[in-house]
């Protein structure tokens, strides 16, 4: 009698750190999930964007120009767009909306893959928001 009890405690503390260990996992599962969805987040910076042609530029950017210049304009294959640089190095938009309707070296001329409107657009994004 008094063995089965002992048994039955045996049974239960397994139990029990089996589900210790469930949870455990359950915990490093969410924590690998929250991660991917943080590093998803990177590939298309989630800002705020009010004005509906950046959040065009920003589809066209991520289409056309992030495999070169990184997803959020820190560079890559093509120089960093993002914190400034390009207003810096065009104070005039016009030269920028230039440089990408023509190209430049290995940077592809984007005058017949887009509209002058969606060339505004994505140019707008890399100075306003990246
Ligand atoms: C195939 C790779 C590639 C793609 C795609 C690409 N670029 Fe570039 N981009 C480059 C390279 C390389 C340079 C540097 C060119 C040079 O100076 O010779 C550059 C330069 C630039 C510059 C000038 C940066 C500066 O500070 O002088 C701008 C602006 C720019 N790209 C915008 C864009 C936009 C906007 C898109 C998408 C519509 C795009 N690029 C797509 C490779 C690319």
């Amino acid at each position: 009698m008094s063995a089965t009890v002992t048994d039955r405690r045996v049974r239960n503390g397994r139990t029990g750190r089996h589900r210790a260990g469930t949870a455990a996992a359950r915990i490093a599962i969410t924590l690998v999930a929250t991660l991917l969805m943080v590093a998803c987040v990177g590939v298309s910076p989630e800002v705020t964007i009010d004005d509906p042609v950046l959040v065009e530029g920003r589809d066209i950017y991520s289409r056309n120009c992030a495999s070169c210049h990184g997803a959020s304009g820190n560079g890559g294959v093509g120089r960093a767009l993002s914190g400034g640089a390009v207003v810096e190095n065009y104070p005039d938009i016009a030269d920028q909306i230039d440089l990408v309707a023509s190209g430049k070296g290995t940077m592809p001329a984007y005058v017949d893959r887009l509209s002058g409107a969606e060339i505004e657009a994505v140019v707008r994004y890399t100075r306003e928001v990246l």
